[in-house]
């Protein structure tokens, strides 16, 4: 068997069957904004692989601060130990974070982050001694990983309905109808406060994607919702979570998605673009409030510990990260990507599959009425040699916040290519992000 052959047998890759998966690529090498494929052929990485790849691939600063950490510590169990990646990836994440939170939970993916902000809430309500608010309120339409707890608090419609039975029993208000910068409409917000109002003695949480509903909506809504949602946890006592794992790190414009909107959570996730793709790492960064609090309650330790905790490889890629991010204007990168994307898909919402065209920072997305096909995503990508994932009825790009305007046309092109194209009957582009 061919490496690809063996691959396509036995290995499972993301929300695809084993042994008739959706083709794969064998990658070789990155660089830059590039895929590099295994017979020399490029591909630009329009959804800088998952969202993550912040600088591009393969940048020397994070690649060199890996290697360098390994000559003198690749690992060792946090529980028991500490050390400098850590205490500096902490310091420098509380420095940029929303006021107060100063608190870090290091985890080893965004999902992980949010199993554990989740959690967070639930043991700061039973030090408190209410035992009885154990439960999530999340919103339609939105993402926040694939674990169990995760699941439970993702869109309920979505892709994970098959698993029902064994998610725990989360509420969900409707999804923000207000679009990002448009007129708020006051009930908007009016289905969160009745389940806050009516069963608010049950709930630890409110979690929400702020202003950016990603993997599963594309969806931008307005920054009013979270001045509302904020509003309404104060007066219920509700603690409220912003999972920034998607939307953070300027993907959108700002560093922070819900800086928009003048508030500040109680506590926030963060992953994929921190280490700027180039190794796993996650945090929930937690107010003194919420940290004291459980740390005062019994049992007082925070129950939960992965094995690869702060791993020094990846906080010492972070850090490295960082250093990216401080030194250059990634707001102006940002929604300078915006603005090339929107000069280049201007006409796309009269192509007739095209239901509606969003655009906030790097963040372009296509709404067809009917999915693209399986066969016109393959022709798309060889053709234009740009690596897109449409997912659902979405064509979208988030590139790497370096990418420069030339290349932004060639993905736009690929994009209003796959868009015009026959559409398909049915989703069969892969099911998720
Ligand atoms: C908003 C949000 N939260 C959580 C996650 C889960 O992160 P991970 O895939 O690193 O577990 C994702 C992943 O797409 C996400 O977009």
């Amino acid at each position: 068997m061919t490496p690809l052959e063996y691959d396509r047998a036995r290995i499972w890759h993301p929300y695809a069957p084993l042994g008739n998966p959706p083709p794969v690529r064998m990658a070789k090498a990155a660089s830059g904004t590039d895929i590099i494929l295994d017979d020399g052929r490029r591909l630009v990485d329009a959804v800088s692989s998952w969202w993550c790849v912040a600088h591009g691939h393969n940048r020397p600063e994070i690649t060199g601060a890996i290697r360098r950490q390994s000559e003198r510590l690749s690992h060792v169990m946090f529980g028991g130990f500490t050390h400098e990646p850590a205490v500096e990836l902490a310091e420098r994440l509380a420095a940029i974070a929303p006021d107060g939170l100063d608190r870090v939970f290091f985890a080893d993916s965004g999902s992980i982050s949010v199993e554990v902000a989740c959690k967070m809430a639930v043991q700061y309500h039973a030090a408190l001694g209410r035992p009885r608010r154990c439960r999530i309120v999340a919103l339609k339409g939105g993402y926040h990983g694939d674990t169990s707890l995760c699941m439970s608090i993702s869109d309920p419609d979505g892709m994970h309905t098959l698993f029902k039975g064994i998610m725990s029993r989360q509420f969900f208000a409707e999804k923000p109808a207000t679009r990002l910068g448009g007129k708020w409409r006051a009930d908007d917000i009016s289905s969160l406060e009745r389940i806050l109002l009516e069963n608010g003695d049950e709930v630890a949480a409110v979690i929400c994607e702020p202003v950016f509903q990603a993997a599963n909506a594309m969806w931008f809504y307005d920054a009013e919702y979270l001045r509302q949602a904020r509003r309404l946890c104060d007066a219920t006592g509700t603690l409220l979570v912003y999972d920034e794992i998607a939307a953070g790190f300027y993907r959108t414009g700002p560093r922070w998605a819900h800086e928009r909107s003048g508030t500040v959570p109680d506590i926030m996730t963060v992953g994929k673009a921190l280490t700027g793709g180039h190794i796993t790492l996650a945090a929930t960064l937690v107010s003194g409030k919420v940290a004291d609090t459980v740390s005062g309650g019994s049992p007082g330790a925070f129950m939960h510990g992965p094995t690869y905790m702060a791993n020094p490889l990846a906080c010492a890629a972070a850090c490295a990260s960082l250093d990216i991010f401080g030194k250059n204007d990634y707001e102006a990168m940002s929604l300078g990507i915006g603005e090339a994307f929107r000069r280049e898909l201007s006409g796309a919402e009269c192509l007739p599959n095209v239901a509606d065209v969003r655009i906030e920072g790097a963040v372009a997305v296509l709404e067809m009425r009917k999915p693209p096909r399986r066969d016109e995503i393959e022709r798309t990508i060889d053709a234009h040699g740009v690596w897109l994932r449409p997912f659902g009825n979405f064509i979208y790009s988030m590139p790497p916040l370096v990418t420069d305007g030339r290349t932004v046309a060639r993905i736009a092109g690929a994009m209003l290519d796959l868009a015009a194209s026959p559409p398909g009957e049915t989703d069969s582009s892969g099911f998720h992000e």
